[in-house]
């Protein structure tokens, strides 16, 4: 590369990379609640889902919660289908369960393994104050 052309490329990676990162960094950061679409006449308040406290702070592995299964193992990666809807309908599908199935297993079992975290409906499906 000439000079030029290396100027050019750290300008443009100057410009894009904080995109990048402000971007993914965001996606997560900026859940707080879990309220799907697929539940049409909702029968509970949308539940409270800190996203970074398990995440970061708690520092639980991506793969606890999100997955594509490949040949039985768990292939999931950032790049990847990572709402939990996507897969999951509101009625189960051969080994798939239901997507209420799907979060009340996830979340409710960790947190009674752990000891630690809300497990009666009105700590996740808090009404609104
Ligand atoms: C305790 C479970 C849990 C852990 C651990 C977890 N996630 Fe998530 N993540 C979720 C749930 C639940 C959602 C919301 C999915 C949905 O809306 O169906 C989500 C959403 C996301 C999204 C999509 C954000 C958006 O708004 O579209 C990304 C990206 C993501 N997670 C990345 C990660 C990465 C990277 C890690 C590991 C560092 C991680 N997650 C760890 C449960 C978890
Ligand atoms: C790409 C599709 C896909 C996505 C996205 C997906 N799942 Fe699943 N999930 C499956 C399939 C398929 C199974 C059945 C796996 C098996 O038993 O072979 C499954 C199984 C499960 C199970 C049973 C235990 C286990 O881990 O095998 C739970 C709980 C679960 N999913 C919760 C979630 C949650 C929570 C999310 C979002 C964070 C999510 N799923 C996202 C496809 C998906
Ligand atoms: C692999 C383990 C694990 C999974 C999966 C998990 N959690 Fe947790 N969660 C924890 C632990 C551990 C705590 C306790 C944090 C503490 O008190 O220090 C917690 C705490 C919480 C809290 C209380 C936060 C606070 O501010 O005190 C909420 C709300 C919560 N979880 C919701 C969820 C929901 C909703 C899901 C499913 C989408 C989920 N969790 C999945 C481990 C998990
Ligand atoms: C550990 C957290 C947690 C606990 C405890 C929990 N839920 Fe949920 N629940 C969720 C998450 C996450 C979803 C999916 C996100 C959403 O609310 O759209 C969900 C979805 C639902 C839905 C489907 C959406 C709707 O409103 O129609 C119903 C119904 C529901 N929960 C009822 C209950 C009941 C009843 C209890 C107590 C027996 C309970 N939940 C306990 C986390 C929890």
């Amino acid at each position: 590369m000439n000079n030029n052309k290396i100027i050019l490329y750290l300008v443009i990676v100057a410009c894009v990379a904080p995109f990048i990162l402000f971007s993914a960094a965001f996606a997560q950061d900026d859940i707080k609640q879990l309220q799907h679409d697929i539940f049409v006449n909702r029968e509970r308040p949308a539940a409270v889902f800190p996203h970074t406290l398990h995440s970061d702070a708690l520092g639980i592995d991506c793969l606890e919660c999100h997955h594509i299964y490949k040949n039985g193992e768990n292939v999931w990666d950032e790049s990847e289908l990572s709402d939990c809807t996507g897969c999951h309908s509101l009625k189960a599908d051969g080994k798939k369960m239901s997507a209420m199935r799907a979060f009340h297993t996830n979340c409710k079992n960790c947190h009674l393994k752990e000891n630690k975290g809300p497990v009666t409906c009105g700590e996740c499906h808090p009404k609104k104050k």
